[in-house]
């Protein structure tokens, strides 16, 4: 059974508690966060305010990091180097030269680190790679992928408003597309970039050249409560490939399409998406890949390191 530790009980931990509680093989036994109010309800769980004092007496496999994004770094070297294997939320860092020092210490400490990327284990965007790898409907021609919503207001000591803590809608929003386009397509090239940001709101839009194609992104944090919307459509040969207004659809050459959000009911045009939750599926992946000491495949440093370096010259 892996002993788990989780540290930052705040709101993406919703989604992450929940999922070690339901794993059979890991037991989540220990939280940590600086305001005691946050671990009130898990009254069964050994609770720290102090992250040292949680490594200190905490015989931990795992550390599940749910902290403001400019700890994580720092808060993963420190766990990596008592011999804890470390999921951390993304990003990995707001400073390219982390990601050499964070898996310089998983490797020198022989430990396993992932950021958790959960695009890479979203059902419609691994759908969507599995189409651009097998070349079902031709080559790929062009994309647009977008992020938008509304200010996060609700972050606590209001660190996701400072640029200096969190990247604002850089490296907290559009990084989800931009880690999911490296990992997918490969390393692009910015080809144009626009960014209007003021005290309280932050609007990116890019245009990523990979070489055969080219991929539109548009992120922001508008000053309005926008409803928070994750879009994509792709532009195959043969197909569009889109995923929007809260369903995937295949738009064939023909004039048909594939809607991959309805039930199946024998009709061979539908066909279902599995109903599955990204988070569990990238937390199970770390959890597996400790467990029976596999590589964190899915995962290239070279990845993470060409996107912080893309968002550090915006
Ligand atoms: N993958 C996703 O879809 C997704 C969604 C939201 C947030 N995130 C990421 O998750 C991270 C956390 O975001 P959030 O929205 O949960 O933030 P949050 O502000 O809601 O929670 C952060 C928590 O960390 C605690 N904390 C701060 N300093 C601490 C310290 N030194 N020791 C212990 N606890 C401390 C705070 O009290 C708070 O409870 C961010 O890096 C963000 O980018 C990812």
């Amino acid at each position: 059974m892996l002993k788990v530790g989780l540290v930052g009980v705040g709101g993406i931990s919703g989604a992450h508690i929940p999922v070690w509680e339901e794993m059979e093989n890991a037991e989540l036994v220990a939280l940590c966060d600086i305001r005691p109010e946050r671990m009130e309800k898990y009254k069964e769980k050994r609770c720290y305010l102090s992250f040292d004092e949680m490594l200190e007496k905490e015989e931990l496999d795992i550390l599940d990091i749910c902290l403001p994004t400019y700890l994580h770094a720092d808060f993963a070297v420190k766990a990596m180097e008592k011999g804890i294997n470390v999921i951390t939320e993304k990003p990995i860092s707001l400073k390219n030269e982390d990601v050499e020092r964070v898996y310089s210490a998983a490797k020198k400490n022989n430990v396993k680190f992932m950021v958790a990327h959960v695009l890479r284990f979203w059902p419609e965007y691994e759908l969507l790679k599995e189409i651009y790898d097998t070349k079902k409907y031709g080559r790929l021609l062009s994309g647009t992928m977008i992020r938008l919503g509304g200010y996060p207001k609700w972050s606590w000591d209001g660190w996701m408003m400072d640029e200096k803590r969190s990247g604002m809608v850089p490296f907290d929003l559009h990084i989800h597309d931009l880690d999911f386009m490296v990992y997918a397509f490969g390393l692009p090239k910015v080809k144009y970039q626009y960014r209007s940001k003021l005290a309280n709101q932050d609007y990116i839009s890019l245009v990523y050249d990979f070489g055969d194609f080219s991929i539109n992104s548009e992120a922001s944090w508008y000053a309005a409560s926008y409803p928070f919307t994750a879009e994509f459509r792709f532009q195959f040969e043969d197909a569009v490939v889109a995923s929007e207004n809260g369903k995937m659809i295949i738009h064939l050459r023909n004039d048909e399409k594939i809607d991959l959000s309805v039930e199946a009911d024998g009709d061979t045009g539908n066909i279902n998406l599995p109903k599955s939750n990204a988070y569990a599926n990238e937390i199970q992946y770390f959890a597996d890949c400790v467990e029976n000491n596999k590589p964190v495949e899915k995962f290239k440093q070279e990845e993470l390191e060409c996107v912080l370096e893309i968002l550090n010259n915006l």
